[in-house]
């Protein structure tokens, strides 16, 4: 009889003991144990404090990237990914930047909104006007949920309300939209959400469902541009080669979706070196690239009057610097003490920045050889090491693969077999 999934209590057994259960379930051996148990800086104690049912941790490299010149302030940029040539990427990109000025970079006040669906009303234009004449009210009881917010100088700034057409008939929507400062503030917004609602509900007679931040976060957008002097990115055809990119994007989604996916390798990669909510980036990056009812790309190249790259990027960026796993994980602690930022803000600029530097370096390659070069040489670099290259021989081994244009392991064993036998001889 094969194992069941069902196990009460699973929750309530200690660290090993949930270990234990996993590995008779799964069949796995003492070192797979080994492997699954042992932790980084990020010790099982502090993971138990984040999420449920642990059995583990999970590494990944971490890179820096360097070269950026934000706002006229350098910045060391730490990013977490798994994608080799991502962080190589992201400086050179930095650099080619640099060489017109750096990088400039502004958001918007930190506003994040918070959604409560009232459906079941009659009359849903009245229902909305007697939510809107409460607005005060509604202003206060919210604020009264988080005093330190307010004596910050956030909290909610206002209150819209919208009747939509659902399949299941009218529904009115309010929008809480509170200043969230340097959280990333989906506790905060979803707590006044939930303490706005009953009052909805009572002034209203209808029923309230749904009560949760709106991840479309459209009062929170970064907006970056840079000069690209044409000498930077390899002249005259390369820069018009990335504006011919940049408008095949914007064209054609199957193209934008790879685009953005490009943006978003930079982006993804620091919100998770610094213990961001990587899902609410993505699903705020798409839904904004798609607000014209196209999904479009989240930026944009164009040439100046001298040829030079002119790059633009316009996205909503929700990031927080305390609270989260921003402070619970270790890594993300030193990743941003490495950044430097002292605001949400800043974070949120630094991000987008390195969004469009990510996104240039893309382009500039796909415009020009290709990005298979930069990425096959990684790529054999893995390899090499996969089979046992160490010292020296992981540069012959790469070498050689690269040589003879093929890049497998069983082609890297050969050589390393090769180069050993020499060297023995
Ligand atoms: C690969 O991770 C990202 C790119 O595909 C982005 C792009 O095509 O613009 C290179």
């Amino acid at each position: 009889m094969s194992p069941t999934s069902r196990l009460p209590g699973f929750h309530k057994l200690s660290f090993s003991e949930r270990v234990k259960v996993v590995k008779e379930f799964a069949g796995l051996s003492d070192e797979d144990v080994e492997i699954l148990t042992k932790t980084g800086s990020l010790s099982i104690e502090i993971a138990e404090r984040m999420i449920e049912n642990v059995i583990g941790t999970l590494e990944l490299p971490l890179g820096i990237a360097t070269n950026f010149l934000i706002n006229g302030k350098d910045y060391l940029i730490p990013m977490a990914i798994e994608e080799p040539s991502v962080v190589a990427a992201a400086s050179n990109g930095a650099r080619m930047c640099r060489e017109g000025g750096g990088l400039h970079a502004m958001a918007s006040e930190q506003l994040m909104i918070a959604q409560v669906q009232l459906t079941k009303v009659t009359n849903p234009y009245v229902a909305a006007y007697k939510i809107l004449e409460k607005k005060e009210e509604i202003i206060d009881i919210a604020n009264s949920v988080d005093p330190i917010l307010v004596k910050l100088g956030g909290g909610i700034k206002d209150v819209e309300v919208k009747v939509i057409e659902s399949p299941l008939g009218p529904m009115v929507i309010t929008h809480l939209i509170v200043d969230v400062k340097d959280a990333m503030g989906a506790n905060a917004v979803n707590t006044m959400a939930e303490k706005v609602a009953p009052y909805i509900e009572k002034w209203t007679g209808g029923k309230v469902y749904l009560r949760i931040v709106s991840n479309l976060a459209d009062r929170r957008i970064v907006r970056v541009w840079t000069r690209v002097p044409k000498e930077a990115v390899g002249g005259k055809d390369v820069a018009e080669g990335i504006v011919y990119a940049w408008a095949f994007a914007a064209a054609d989604p199957y193209r934008a979706a790879t685009h953005n996916k490009g943006i978003m390798n930079g982006i993804i990669a620091v919100a998770l070196a610094t213990g961001q909510d990587t899902r609410a980036l993505e699903a705020g990056a798409h839904a904004y690239a798609a607000r014209r009812g196209r999904y479009e790309p989240l930026s944009r190249w164009e040439l100046d009057e001298n040829g030079d790259l002119i790059g633009y990027l316009e996205m909503p960026i929700a990031v927080g610097i305390v609270g989260g796993a921003t402070r619970t994980n270790p890594i993300a602690r030193v990743s941003l003490k490495i950044l430097g930022v002292k605001t949400a803000k800043e974070l949120a600029e630094v991000m987008g920045a390195v969004g469009l530097a990510q996104n240039l370096a893309a382009l500039r390659a796909l415009a020009s050889e290709g990005i298979q070069r930069g990425h096959m040489k990684l790529h054999a670099r893995q390899i090499a090491i996969s089979v046992g290259a160490v010292g020296d021989e992981v540069d012959i081994v790469v070498n050689e693969m690269l040589k003879e244009g093929v890049i497998r392991y069983d082609k890297a064993k050969e050589i390393l077999e090769r180069i050993r036998g020499r060297r023995s001889k």
